[in-house]
């Protein structure tokens, strides 16, 4: 990263749970491959981290039959987790994304709390700053219950990765609860470094002509505009809540939503499906805050978390 870019982003530079962030613009996972797809369109050194594809135990060929339909200010997605494995990633995929000099964040989903503990430890190796915990996938030896909508499922999944790595482990949270505050407790207090929030909310599209569903798995996870403020609602109530950093995220488009999100608690936002309608979006959200910064005369981003104006 050159010397101008690191000043002309001086109010961006963020530090989550001992991760130094050039920016608190980040990328979701699933939606910015492993960050290198998208290098000739974004400074990839300039993200606070891209959180690479869902990565499992074993490869995974992903769900059969239509995996993406748009949906009104949206998409909903049955992609399955798709994923060479996470030998392939420690072996081909780190070592030829560690050029880009971005914070590598692995997001990991098992199918068993031992899963977790399993891919945790094989993931701490350098190049990786952080995992993230996906916990909204079945948990096969439990009968099929997600971890993502169990706070105790959840907060074995945290204290089993907690157990097998030193990075910092981020629980992504779901939305597709009740009460994503005791969820987010729950997580805090079993250990999360960070927590991320949100992931997609469960969908359906019927083909009215064929009388079925468009998508192969039936259901989708829905994402994009339409969930923005679904997910700004959850990162106000959960920053509220505890005390550990937030990267919110969930239908941010432009640096606006992005302001937004800082506003009601997050310390730092990832993008998601705008990278699909616009690679370099995250850049004009870096340029845009730092543009809002410069013109209220505030140092640093940290000073506007958490800063709505409540009654
Ligand atoms: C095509 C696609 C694939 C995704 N894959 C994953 C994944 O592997 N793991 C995960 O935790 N979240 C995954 N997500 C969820 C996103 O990381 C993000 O939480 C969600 O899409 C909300 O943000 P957005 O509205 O900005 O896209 C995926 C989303 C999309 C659209």
């Amino acid at each position: 990263m050159s010397q101008v870019m690191q000043e002309k982003d001086a109010k961006l530079h963020t530090n989550l749970a001992g991760i130094a962030m050039n920016t608190p613009v980040l990328t979701a996972s699933g939606t910015f491959g492993f960050g290198e797809e998208f290098a000739d369109f974004v400074d990839l050194s300039r993200l606070g981290g891209v959180m690479v594809k869902g990565t499992t135990l074993k490869p995974r060929r992903g769900n059969d039959g239509v995996r993406i339909t748009e949906s009104p200010m949206g998409m909903m997605n049955c992609i399955g987790l798709e994923n060479p494995g996470v030998e392939v990633f420690l072996k081909d995929t780190l070592p030829r994304i560690g050029q880009y000099g971005m914070n590598v964040i692995v997001n990991i989903s098992g199918s068993t709390v031992e899963e977790y503990g399993v891919l945790a430890e094989m993931l701490d190796v350098e190049g990786v700053a952080a995992i993230e915990l996906n916990v909204s996938c079945p948990n096969v030896k439990e009968g099929g219950i997600v971890f993502g909508t169990d706070p105790k499922a959840a907060a074995a999944v945290v204290r089993e990765a907690k157990k097998h790595t030193k990075k910092p482990v981020i629980l992504k949270l779901s939305p597709n609860v009740t009460d994503i505050v005791t969820m987010a407790k729950a997580c805090e207090d079993a250990g999360a470094d960070i927590l991320s929030l949100i992931n997609t909310l469960m969908g359906m599209e019927i083909n009215i002509h064929t009388q079925r569903p468009t998508l192969g798995n039936i259901t989708g996870g829905l994402s994009g505009p339409c969930i923005k403020p679904v997910a700004l609602r959850m990162v106000w109530q959960v920053a509220r809540a505890v005390k550990v950093p937030i990267i919110g995220m969930g239908g941010i488009s432009c640096w606006e939503d992005a302001v937004e999100f800082f506003l009601a608690g997050a310390s730092a936002v990832a993008v998601g499906t705008a990278n699909f309608a616009d690679p370099a979006v995250t850049m004009k959200i870096c340029d845009g805050l730092n543009d809002y910064l410069a013109k209220r005369n505030l140092g640093s981003i940290q000073d506007i978390v958490g800063k709505v104006q409540i009654g």
